[in-house]
């Protein structure tokens, strides 16, 4: 009978093979901008990033093999998409080749389903999120073994380059390619997720609409006409990095803080540089910088510390001292109509009350509606393999299973064409009323 039983349980678990991996998100504070070459996507210049808490910001997938899939299929919260990225079948392509046993994997196809807790590209590092996890994922599925330290994070690097970085927790560096590596650069961590407990990111989601310029785009104009980027690549990254790492160690926030603004302000510039000019900052952005700039002023220390990447949403580093405050300074000047939300898995005082002398200090016009929503975390940890609990897929079709399905359907069915739909159904029956009762009137 428990043989039997034991059976009938595995069946399903043979037919499928698969992985479920979570993975974070990073923030850049010395940024990358520009390929070295667009191929294998080096960068011009080593860039460092903080890991950020995958308990409130992550991607998580779950890949899985059978000998009954025709095709390799992908979908994407929710949804499936037909045309699978080049760079996801690039990566799908370097991972074969060095699983344990390639010949195994050589003709084979994979169900991919993947989703964000956060909204995809709009500058908040979705796509490093995405991939780092699609690597874990192959990884483990495959039982690959590193051959260098670093190695997975140069695949990773091919479907987006700042992904090399999610791999790791913590404070990490990806290194661009020198004369011991020629067209090798990969990520190494500087400090791992437990070295400064107290930094915390607060992410003012200004914005949650795809970004109008891809990165890829943009840094190819950038290299192609602006100099300041040549200079920053030439004479401003390497001694920064340096000074950042030291702070870093050193959990020296002042100085921390201090070279991730101006590098955000640099990479900003160059963005002005580039020929036709690209825009990612807007309004709402400029007074962030302005209430962090006052912020620090009136504190007399450099207390927190903006930094911007492809997009125009906010992400404030600071220490958990000050979380509260900064959020009763963002709710003040930044108010929502039915009060700023905040997603964390931090426990906040939400009720904090900025002090009398920043309420009297702070000059800044207050901007209703501004901000979106906030994510406050934490620096966190690297990919991680989940149990089979967490796995996306039904182990029975090998398609998506229903719990995935149903947490993406409010947001997959207001696509533009049901919504199209919606209205002119409304629209149709308020003018057929309308015309109904204005014939009966007639009549
Ligand atoms: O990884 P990509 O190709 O999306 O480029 C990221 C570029 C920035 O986010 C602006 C900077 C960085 O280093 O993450």
């Amino acid at each position: 009978m428990s043989l039997h039983f034991k059976v009938m349980m595995s069946a399903p678990l043979n037919k499928f093979q698969f992985a479920t991996c979570s993975a974070p998100t990073n923030i850049a504070t010395i940024k990358y901008w520009g390929k070295e070459d667009v191929h294998l996507n080096t960068p011009l210049n080593s860039s460092v990033s903080v890991t950020l808490d995958p308990r409130d910001l992550n991607a998580k997938t779950t890949v899985c093999s059978s000998s009954s899939f025709h095709s390799t299929r992908f979908w994407l919260n929710g949804k499936e998409d037909k045309n699978i990225n080049k760079r996801v079948q690039k990566v799908i392509e370097e991972m074969k080749k060095i699983a344990k046993d390639p010949t195994k994997w050589q003709n084979a196809h994979f169900h991919i389903v993947s989703e964000n807790s956060f909204p995809t590209a709009a500058g908040l590092a979705s796509s490093a999120a995405g991939y780092a996890c699609l690597v874990a994922c192959f990884a483990e599925l495959f039982d690959v073994k590193e051959q260098f330290d670093g190695h997975l994070s140069t695949i990773a690097r091919q479907g987006s380059g700042s992904a090399c970085r999610s791999l790791y927790g913590g404070f990490v560096r990806w290194q661009k390619s020198n004369e011991t590596f020629s067209n090798q650069s990969y990520a190494v961590q500087v400090a791992d997720e437990f070295h400064w407990k107290e930094l915390c990111a607060i992410i003012c989601v200004v914005n949650d609409q795809e970004k109008e310029t891809s990165s890829t785009n943009g840094m190819q104009t950038s290299k192609d006409t602006s100099t300041l980027l040549r200079f920053r690549v030439e004479k401003i990254v390497n001694e920064r990095l340096q000074a950042i790492e030291k702070a870093y160690l050193a959990k020296d926030f002042a100085t921390f803080g201090r070279l991730t603004m101006k590098d955000s302000n640099q990479f900003h510039a160059i963005c002005l540089d580039t020929y036709p000019p690209i825009f990612y900052l807007n309004e709402v952005s400029k007074k962030i910088i302005h209430l962090v700039h006052q912020y620090n002023h009136i504190s007399g220390n450099v207390q927190a510390a903006y930094t911007f990447d492809a997009g125009p949403n906010a992400v404030i580093f600071t220490q958990e001292q000050h979380v509260e405050e900064i959020i009763a300074l963002l709710k003040r000047f930044f108010p929502r109509t039915n009060g700023l939300s905040i997603h964390t898995s931090l426990q906040l005082n939400k009720h904090t009350k900025i002090s009398s002398v920043l309420e009297k200090n702070v000059k800044l016009p207050t901007t209703k509606n501004g901000i979106k929503m906030l994510y406050v975390t934490r620096v966190g940890g690297g990919t991680r393999l989940l149990g089979r609990k967490e796995c996306l897929i039904d182990l029975d079709t090998g398609l998506p299973n229903k719990t995935y399905l149903l947490r993406h359907k409010s947001t997959s069915s207001r696509s533009p064409d049901n919504l199209t739909l919606a209205v002119s159904i409304v629209g149709a029956l308020i003018v057929g009323s309308i015309l109904f009762i204005s014939s009966r009137r007639n009549n």
